[in-house]
């Protein structure tokens, strides 16, 4: 049914898992590196799901795909850094994105540590430092909530923006 045609808005009660993601294509989102480091190994992937939950305290979301290569050690370290990207770090996205060896993708940036030793990414727009403190399994993904430990920020780089399955740039 076609609610308002000026908007091209469709309203459909089911979507299909297509029509979820070609939606959701158009909602654009930060670009972040998820890391980690400990007795599960050092591991990182490329995510666009990542929120904010509450500040009381400091907790983020970040949604893993169970199938990932990186979810053992994700899941065994309990520690992790949400790396947010910044515009000339497009190639890092592509990188961390999948198929890449872990080394590999390790190699093409600088890494520092904070309170956790999940890997911290020089040059970003801003650094969390967390704990997971627990998870939700739904659907092919877990949801880690991750409590913020330590905090760096970088106010004058420009962030780096998934929209439409391509990447642009935002700043001041
Ligand atoms: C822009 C972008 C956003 C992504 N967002 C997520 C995400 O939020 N959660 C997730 O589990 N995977 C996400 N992925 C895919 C993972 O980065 C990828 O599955 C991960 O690197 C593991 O790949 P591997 O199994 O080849 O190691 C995203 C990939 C890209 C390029």
């Amino acid at each position: 049914m076609v609610v308002d045609s000026n908007l091209s808005m469709l309203a459909q009660t089911r979507p299909e898992r297509d029509e979820f993601r070609t939606a959701m294509a158009r909602i654009a989102t930060a670009v972040h590196v998820i890391t980690t480091a400990g007795p599960g190994g050092r591991a990182g992937f490329t995510a666009s799901a990542v929120c904010s939950v509450t500040d009381t305290p400091p907790t983020l979301l970040v949604c893993l795909n169970r199938s990932a290569s990186v979810y053992d050690a994700f899941e065994e370290n309990k520690m992790l850094c949400v790396n947010s990207l910044s515009r000339s770090q497009e190639p890092l996205a592509n990188l961390f994105g999948g198929g890449t060896p872990m080394p590999e993708r390790f190699a093409a940036a600088s890494w520092s540590r904070l309170a956790t030793g999940a890997p911290v990414l020089e040059g970003g727009v801003a650094a969390f430092d967390c704990r997971v403190t627990s998870t939700f399994d739904i659907g092919t993904h877990t949801v880690l909530f991750c409590q913020v430990e330590g905090i760096l920020r970088d106010d004058q780089a420009e962030a780096l923006i998934y929209f439409e399955r391509r990447y642009c740039a935002v700043g001041n």
